[in-house]
């Protein structure tokens, strides 16, 4: 799929709840959030059948993501669903790591190929005050599982901002290099004043080059992150909301409403 400006769309990024076993302060506001109803989520089969219609359409790199995907009752199932599908080179997930060691094995076997895991510091403590209660420990067990699954190469986000500090970043840079891991360094985002910047290590927010769409949980194809234009697949059917959002792709990012990332998947 070409869009108007001559991008060539081939990853399609989903999220599957807007739920999350985390509250990171630069994520969530403190009390959680109004969470979408049973009814307006999309149903394992429904977001199989988008995946299917973007594949289709030349998508060939897939990666889920939340909210926390692994709290999605189903995750397995669903991953296995998407693997099966002819003409995906590059099936990810994108994790907080606290569901990992429980999970690591099982999606290795139904066809996951890697992980991201989003870490944005080493100390124990300050991990637990950013994401408002997290155990790091379980993050380190769950990246230790994906390796041993053989879900690589792994990657680590790290988000730098306003609740982080230099070692912070500098403490999960040297992780990574230790084990091998490639470091991605994000920017924090904030969507009110439309900031954000390439990613260090990574492709996003690289708007000239951008190849994505994103599903949102509730069913909405989503040309930009950084735009509030959105195409439902209830209302349109998967092949027309994926259609329509190719054609009114922004070419840029900019300022939107929507306040908050989980749900729409970073
Ligand atoms: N700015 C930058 N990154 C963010 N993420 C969540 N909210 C923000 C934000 N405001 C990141 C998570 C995860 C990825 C999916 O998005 O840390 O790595
Ligand atoms: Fe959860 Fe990820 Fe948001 Fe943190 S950044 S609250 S782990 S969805």
């Amino acid at each position: 799929m070409q869009d108007r400006f001559g991008r060539t769309i081939s990853y399609l990024r989903v999220s599957v709840t807007d739920r999350c076993n985390l509250r990171c302060r630069y994520c969530m506001p403190e009390g959680g959030v109004a969470l979408l109803s049973h009814d307006d989520i999309l149903s394992l089969e429904e977001i199989y059948d988008v995946v299917c219609a973007a594949v289709d359409k030349g998508v060939t790199k897939v990666r889920l993501t939340g909210g926390e995907p692994l709290v999605r009752r189903g995750i397995v199932d669903l991953v296995k669903m998407i693997a099966g599908i002819d003409g995906i080179r590059d099936f990810g997930l994108t994790t907080n790591g606290i569901l990992l060691e429980d999970y690591a094995a099982a999606l290795a076997a139904v066809g996951l190929d890697r992980i991201n895991v989003s870490i944005d510091t080493l100390n124990p403590l300050r991990f637990k005050n950013m994401t408002r209660g997290g155990d790091i420990d379980k993050v380190f067990a769950g990246i230790d599982a994906a390796e041993k699954a053989g879900l690589l190469p792994i990657k680590l986000n790290c988000v730098v901002g306003e609740f982080s500090n230099k070692e912070d970043a500098a403490s999960v840079k040297a992780f990574g290099a230790e084990r091998g891991f490639e470091v991605r360094t994000i920017r924090m985002m904030d969507f009110k004043s439309g900031s954000f910047s390439v990613v260090e290590g990574g492709s996003g927010g690289d708007c000239q080059n951008c190849n994505r769409l994103r599903l949102s949980s509730d069913g909405e194809i989503r040309p930009c992150l950084f735009s509030d234009k959105s195409f439902g697949v209830r209302e349109l059917g998967a092949e027309k909301a994926i259609e329509e959002a190719v054609l009114l792709k922004p070419e840029s990012g900019g300022p939107c409403k929507h306040n908050w990332m989980h749900g729409i998947g970073g």
